[in-house]
């Protein structure tokens, strides 16, 4: 990883691990640090219904942008809150046997989900529940059919994310939102990389439950929303913290005020400029892997080539080590896998998922535009990485090998 301290680097290429706040963000948000500073738990004076306007304004801002109604949004400390109150508080609520039995429903999710979806998946299979994790085909998107094939009569929730935070592919969602409904069953997508970029309907989209956090979308880092959905079919939670009884007593805890105007702040502004947003973005991304792809060989972008998000590529550089090249392109700030597991220097867990080998896996880079993004900087970074490829692959023995015609994948290695 790239070493803050000693290095800055200057173009931002990162946005799907985090976005700055948007100015307008932080004005909206000042106020409620020093002047409207009530709790809008406090019902028997003018700061408390001062705040509690702030928060009911926001709370119709998030709902608008998803085509919610703002008696559907529970607000939260994140995307990773969101999911787990999603994902343990239906399956509290649909089991279909009490805690201490073996099969107490089953719930159907995917390989390549964040973690904040995989780990509450896995500790439910280890009170009770069954679960079944799709693996996508090299494209890396999840099919209605795929869901289809795997619901069982006991199946009691879906989880399935929206788009995909390494590669930026998109899933079936509202086909398989149908299908969840055609069932009975629970469906719930972690849209944190999706909402912003694309627009949602919740209702027409066929979502039960769906989160999305703060900072992925120019808002603050410590707030986000999960959309509850109360009509047609009403879903309902175990909630997972007990307390005051904010939220509906679905998240307990004095709402984070300041947080959750940013929030609201942050979705009102998609709501005017995400499509031309999406079209620019889409544009400086395709610019960006058209100079790569058609200067460099052995390049692959990793994931579907057309159902994917506008501003996000994976690329993997054949002969070259991701974080080598990360090393040799310090002024741009990028990812080797998701940052929220690149702590480990495992292959990406998302890429071997598609099928990817370890090398070509330890090779990408994924890199994610953003809405300061100019193309300058895309012009900048590709010749950059451009360069340090060449330059890596210079000294690269097995590239010479390859050049010559050498089958590397037969070379037999001799053990010392
Ligand atoms: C798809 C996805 N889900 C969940 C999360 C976690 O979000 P938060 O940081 O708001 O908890 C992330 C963040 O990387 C993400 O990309």
């Amino acid at each position: 990883m790239i070493d803050q301290s000693t290095t800055r680097p200057t173009i931002y290429f990162d946005h799907a691990a985090t976005t700055p706040c948007d100015p307008r963000v932080v004005e909206a948000m000042l106020p409620h640090f020093t002047d409207v500073f009530g709790n809008p738990g406090s019902r028997n004076h003018s700061f408390g219904w001062a705040a509690e306007r702030a928060i009911d304004t926001a709370r119709r801002q998030v709902a608008d942008l998803l085509g919610a109604d703002r008696k559907e949004i529970i607000f939260t400390s994140g995307a990773t809150e969101s999911n787990n109150l999603a994902i343990k508080g239906a399956a509290a609520m649909y089991q279909k046997a009490p805690a201490g039995s073996p099969s107490r429903g089953h719930i159907i999710s995917c390989i390549i989900e964040h973690k904040a979806v995989l780990d509450p998946c896995q500790r439910l299979e280890k009170e009770g529940f069954d679960a079944t994790f799709l693996h996508p085909g090299a494209d890396g998107v999840i099919t209605a059919d795929m869901v289809q094939s795997a619901m069982r009569d006991d199946t009691i929730l879906v989880t399935l994310m929206w788009a995909n935070n390494e590669i930026g592919v998109i899933n079936e969602i509202p086909d398989i939102g149908a299908l969840c409904h055609d069932r009975g069953v629970v469906f719930h997508t972690d849209a944190t990389q999706w909402v912003g970029k694309m627009p949602v309907n919740v209702k027409t989209d066929n979502i039960d439950l769906l989160s999305l956090s703060g900072h992925k979308i120019y808002g603050p880092k410590g707030v986000g929303a999960l959309y509850v959905r109360r009509r047609r079919p009403r879903v309902r939670l175990v909630a997972l913290q007990e307390g005051g009884g904010q939220e509906r007593g679905y998240r307990s805890g004095t709402l984070n005020v300041t947080g959750i105007v940013g929030l609201g702040k942050a979705c009102e502004l998609f709501m005017n400029e995400m499509d031309d947003e999406r079209e620019r973005l889409y544009g400086l991304r395709k610019k960006l892997e058209a100079t790569i792809t058609s200067r460099l060989d052995n390049v692959q972008i990793n994931g579907h080539p057309d159902k994917r998000l506008p501003h996000l590529t994976n690329i993997s550089f054949g002969f070259v080590e991701g974080e080598s090249l990360m090393m040799a392109t310090k002024e741009i700030a990028m990812s080797s896998g998701s940052a929220c597991t690149s702590a480990s220097l495992e292959p990406s867990y998302v890429l071997k998922g598609l099928g990817i080998g370890d090398d070509l896996a330890h090779s990408s880079l994924r890199m994610s535009l953003g809405r300061w993004t100019t193309p300058e900087e895309v012009d900048y970074a590709a010749d950059a990485i451009v360069e340090a490829v060449v330059k890596l692959r210079a000294l690269s023995p097995l590239y010479d090998m390859y050049k010559e015609g050498i089958d590397i994948t037969k070379i037999e290695w001799a053990a010392h």
